[in-house]
């Protein structure tokens, strides 16, 4: 018995020896990719590129955290020998959750062909919508070193699902250059599952954006270390909180009650210095027409709060700034004070700290001056928080939009398949800040 037991051993062991280089050699699989974010100077939207097509064109698209799926302008000289439409009721299709067949009436080309499924890309910047087709096409992009300091090689991920928009004017809103929009969001063809499933890592993924408009931030895809000049390993700074889905989604689709790809955690108070924000607390959960909640949001650029919360919470911030110099609010903010005010600090001006109080008052997402004020001139700070609105204007919606000006210099790692959410708060106490990644 012993003796049968040692051969097959042997011979189990010679045939993965003889295999193993050999794949070695032919096939590199990234741990994880790295894409650059720019933040575009004159609508504060954040910016990523990725390449796409043969042959390999770069493509400026704005990033979208709750973004279903990566659409682009079609219309715009789209040439690639790779391009293939989704034929009805393949895989692509099922995949983009869509069994709506389509035909199209004009010259056969990228985003006009029959025989096609299709479905709703969003300019969730300008709130516009069209049908397009759904189509596969080469993506190329960095990987991330294994010790996750800086970019490795280019990978590609052949047949990436994504919506091909033949309406050139979709793109109104975005960004000078911008073809389309980056879609994070969590459904089978978001960026981050496409990439995770492509390469066999973990799905999971984390922005750093940058409030410089001249460096980059980061987003990683896959699992970290990640690591920022000068050495650290910011992924280590994380506290966790739950991500909720809500289940009715807010862009535009065929089927009316779709599940929301967009991320959303449960904040249960908010306090400013230590003191309680008097608010309604329904409004903090997500009810059945999937309205209230808080979701985190790249498309605005600053926090947005339903009317009454807002109204609470500028109020409960002017009492603990009392010797503060108000003076006439500049829009769209509406509280705003003299910056000789506020001293500095490292994390920004010295003004009470904002604490989200998440699923215990243990769990709080803290807010420095580097991320609630914002300087408007040299004279003028404002509070960066602005008005929702108390009229629902788009059906459902979130009353507590966490916008880019609060995300900024903070690393948020959405880990999907344990539906939770790690944040940092700000990396200024770390002595880095997220235009530190080593491009
Ligand atoms: C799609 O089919 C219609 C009718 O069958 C035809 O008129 C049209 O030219 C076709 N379009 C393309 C892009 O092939
Ligand atoms: C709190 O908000 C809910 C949902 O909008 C509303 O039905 C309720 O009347 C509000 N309660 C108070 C005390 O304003």
């Amino acid at each position: 018995m012993a003796s049968t037991f040692y051969i097959l051993l042997l011979f189990c062991c010679n045939i993965v020896f003889l295999i193993s280089p050999s794949i070695a050699k032919t096939s590199f699989r990234p741990k994880a990719l790295v894409l650059p974010v720019t933040k575009d100077a004159a609508t504060n939207q954040y910016v990523t590129q990725l390449h796409q097509r043969t042959p390999s064109v770069p493509v400026k698209l704005t990033v979208d955290l709750g973004g279903h799926f990566l659409w682009v302008d079609c219309n715009d000289n789209y040439v690639s020998s790779t391009y293939k439409p989704a034929r009805c009721r393949t895989t692509p299709c099922s995949l983009a959750d869509t069994s709506v067949c389509g035909v199209c009436n004009g010259d056969q080309s990228p985003g006009c062909n029959n025989n096609t499924c299709i479905q709703n890309p969003f300019n969730s910047i300008f709130g516009s919508s069209t049908t397009a087709e759904v189509a596969q096409d080469v993506i190329s992009i960095q990987s991330l070193t294994v010790d996750g300091s800086k970019p490795g090689k280019v990978v590609s991920k052949p047949n990436f699902v994504f919506s091909c928009s033949g309406l050139a004017s979709l793109t109104a809103g975005l960004a000078s250059g911008v073809k389309g929009i980056a879609g994070l969001g969590r459904t089978k063809i978001g960026l981050p599952s496409q990439f995770s499933s492509a390469f066999s890592f973990p799905n999971k993924f984390a922005i750093c954006l940058s409030p410089s408009t001249t460096s980059n931030g980061v987003i990683f895809l896959g699992d970290s270390p990640y690591v920022l000049l000068p050495a650290i390993d910011i992924s280590k700074k994380l506290m966790y909180t739950p991500l909720i889905k809500n289940p009715i989604t807010q862009a535009p689709t065929f089927f009316g009650h779709e599940s929301s790809g967009e991320y959303f955690i449960r904040v249960r108070s908010i306090k400013i210095n230590g003191k309680a924000v008097p608010l309604n607390t329904s409004l903090l959960s997500i009810d059945r027409e999937g309205n209230g909640g808080t979701k985190i949001s790249t498309v605005n650029p600053y926090t947005v709060l339903e009317t009454t919360i807002y109204n609470a919470f500028l109020s409960t911030f002017d009492k603990q700034v009392r010797s503060a110099t108000k003076v006439a609010p500049v829009a769209p903010f509406g509280l705003c004070y003299d910056s000789k005010s506020f001293g500095n600090t490292r994390v920004g001006l010295g003004v009470p700290s904002i604490d989200l109080v998440l699923q215990n008052k243990k769990v709080v997402w803290k807010i420095f001056g580097a991320n609630s004020m914002v300087q408007v001139s040299n004279k003028v700070v404002c509070l960066g928080f602005v008005d929702g609105g108390q009229e629902v204007n788009r059906v459902p919606r979130a009353f507590i939009i966490i916008g880019g000006h609060q995300l900024e210099d903070n690393l948020l790692q959405f880990d999907l398949p344990k539906s939770r959410l790690g944040f940092s708060s700000s990396l200024l106490f770390s002595q880095t800040t997220c235009a530190n990644f080593n491009f």
